[in-house]
């Protein structure tokens, strides 16, 4: 990674590269933002945060192996099909936050079996979201979308069959905790259903190439992914047997950080190649989407993300326990270039 010192001067303020001496001059409020930025990326760069992040990953994806039918079951191309987008990698972001919020609260009951449940679904999300009668997209996670490798019917069908999964698992592997396995059910089918995920994704698509207040696309990038990430987080905290109080926080925190999620995602669809997200780039310009991006211009929409992530670390700090890896989470994210 590149690494730059701000240095004061006399006469200018310069950042100097580390590596090769080069010295660039800032002018003044940019000086305050940078060493926010110099900051933020030297503490979420740790390798203490980076290795647990890998750490976190390998579990989640072992897991994976674990829960989800192999590639060899009847029928072979439905499986290889939830397989090909399964296995492409993906940030795992939802699973991590089931997982580190569970760990805030009590370690008692395993969080993986959870943070599978919701890593398929988001992916049934994932492969419904790329199909031609959606945003049409020929790229995701590294690969070729699943309609591309496998065709149209057999991607709705690996999406129909990971949707359903997800609640298999929680039913099968919460079991033993029937209060446990029901909230965790109820708040994934609540958060992914009309009303949320769903119902995001409707007005998402109803509302191509329409002019959109700010306060309606806030609204929509709440429900289309706001709801999910606020729902690893609700997971995370009902493992861990977290009270109401504690439960309505990390509701919010989880809610916040969903809004900045998409906003940046939307940043990125407008900036970053697809060599860096590993997804079809441009793809909301192509389809006439409404983001705050596209309406007030990447600035804006950048003090927007910045904002709310903000306000979920003043919400994070009033959740108990060790919140040192989520707050490098949310800063990371904050930053991520996929
Ligand atoms: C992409 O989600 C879809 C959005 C909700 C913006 P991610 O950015 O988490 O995708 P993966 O899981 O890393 O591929
Ligand atoms: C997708 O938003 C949100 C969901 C999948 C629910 P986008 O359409 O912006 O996601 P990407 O950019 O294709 O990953
Ligand atoms: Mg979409
Ligand atoms: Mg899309
Ligand atoms: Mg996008």
């Amino acid at each position: 990674m590149k690494r730059f010192q701000l240095v004061t001067t006399g006469c200018a303020d310069v950042i100097v590269c580390w590596h090769c001496s080069e010295k660039t001059r800032i002018f003044g409020k940019q000086i305050e933002k940078l060493q926010d930025l110099i900051d933020n990326l030297l503490r979420m760069n740790t390798p203490e945060f980076t290795n647990e992040l890998d750490l976190w990953r390998e579990k989640v994806e072992k897991e994976i192996n674990r829960l989800v039918p192999s590639s060899g079951t009847e029928p072979q191309t439905l499986h290889r099909a939830m397989r090909h987008s399964l296995e492409a990698g993906g940030k795992r972001i939802r699973p991590i936050l089931v997982c580190a919020v569970a760990r805030c609260f009590n370690e008692n009951t395993a969080p993986l079996p959870a943070a599978v449940a919701i890593e398929c679904l988001h992916t049934y999300t994932l492969i419904h979201d790329d199909l031609p009668a959606m945003d049409n997209s020929d790229l995701r996670r590294g690969r070729p979308t699943c309609h591309k490798e496998f065709g149209e019917a057999a991607a709705i069908l690996a999406g129909d069959a990971l949707l359903t999964l997800s609640f298999e698992i929680l039913s099968s592997s919460y079991s033993n905790s029937p209060s446990l396995a029901n909230f965790l059910i109820q708040d994934l089918a609540v958060a992914s259903g009309s009303r949320w995920l769903v119902g995001g994704q409707m007005e998402d698509i109803e509302n191509e190439g329409l002019a959109l207040s700010t306060e309606k696309l806030s609204s929509i990038n709440r429900k289309k992914t706001g709801a999910l990430l606020a729902a690893a987080c609700i997971m995370g905290a009902r493992i861990g047997q977290a009270n109401e109080a504690q439960l309505a926080l990390v509701r919010q925190f989880g809610a916040l950080l969903g809004e900045s999620f998409q906003v940046i995602d939307d940043i990125l669809d407008y900036t970053a190649s697809a060599e860096q997200t590993g997804k079809s780039s441009g793809r909301d310009a192509a389809n006439g989407k409404v983001t705050l991006a596209s309406i007030e211009g990447i600035d804006s929409a950048r003090n927007r993300a910045t904002f709310l992530t903000q306000e979920s670390l003043n919400t994070l700090s009033n959740i108990q326990g060790n919140t040192a890896f989520l707050e490098s989470l949310v800063r990371w994210l904050e930053q991520r270039a996929s």
